[in-house]
């Protein structure tokens, strides 16, 4: 069962979401080469608690394995689920930001990926591929349409780009909790799967590789690495599905890229 949210709960989620935003434009902000992505971590858990609201991922459970992180930050080849440590960030990384919040008792969940500074041409290319597939795969998120629709958008968008997606994670719906129906692979066929209905909230993200789309688990038991460790781009975001347009929850006014 695929939870659909009436007008008063989209409105919490709208809100959620709008918190969620707010904080990951400002972590952005604060990215720079020298900066420890603990700093930064602990620059967004102050930013929560003066929003008046909780991450969504610190003390998340998948297994026996709890999340000890606010966010996930993730360096590079890393592609998902980094945590926060010493580590300094340098002038050329990309880095890979997911923020998550609850604002009473509802979930907004969005991520992006900044290049630091100028980096390597192909990489480049890589996060537009990537936020491109984001955009398109909004595009097919409206009501009538198939769940299949918005995972082949994305495949065919990277795969067109001589890409690869990664296929162990996926986006989900979200709503009272971070992780529920459906699940949303990139990779699929069009006009599979349930049918889209207003009311739906899904997190839509996009992971794609510069090479093979295979992913290892660091010993730290979180961090997922592409396994030929080139580089990861991640873009997320939390739409409603609505009679008209998709309703993007945590559109920040701009792309995300310059
Ligand atoms: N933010 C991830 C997602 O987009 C989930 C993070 S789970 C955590 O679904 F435990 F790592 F926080
Ligand atoms: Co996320
Ligand atoms: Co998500």
């Amino acid at each position: 069962m695929i939870p659909i949210k009436n007008p008063k709960e989209a409105e919490k989620m709208r809100l959620a979401c709008r918190v969620a935003s707010d904080i990951l434009d400002r972590v952005v902000a604060i990215i720079r080469p020298g900066i420890t992505t603990k700093e930064v971590d602990e620059a967004a858990a102050e930013m929560m608690q003066e929003a008046g609201v909780k991450s969504a991922f610190l003390g998340y459970r998948i297994g026996h394995r709890v999340y000890p992180g606010n966010i996930c930050i993730s360096l590079n080849d890393e592609v998902i689920h980094g945590i926060a440590s010493q580590r300094r960030i340098q002038y050329g990384d990309i880095v890979k930001l997911d923020i998550g919040v609850i604002r009473e008792g509802w979930i907004g969940d969005t991520a992006t990926t900044v290049p630091v500074g100028i980096i390597d041409e192909r990489t480049e290319r890589l996060l537009r591929v990537t936020e491109r597939a984001l955009e398109r795969a909004i595009g097919m998120a409206h009501q009538g349409r198939r769940l299949g629709d918005i995972s082949a958008e994305i495949e065919e968008e990277a795969t067109r780009n001589q890409l690869n997606v990664v296929r162990e994670f996926v986006g989900h719906g979200v709503g009272r909790k971070l992780h529920e129906e459906p699940q949303i692979p990139n990779y699929g066929k069009r006009g599979s799967g349930p049918r889209l209905k207003a009311g739906m909230t899904l997190a839509i993200e996009p992971m794609i590789n510069l090479g093979t789309g295979a992913v290892r688990l660091l010993d730290d038991g979180w961090t997922a690495c592409t396994a030929d460790g080139m580089p990861s781009a991640h873009f997320e975001h939390t739409v409603l599905i609505t009679n008209e347009e998709p309703e993007i929850l945590t559109w920040r006014g701009k792309t995300q890229l310059k």
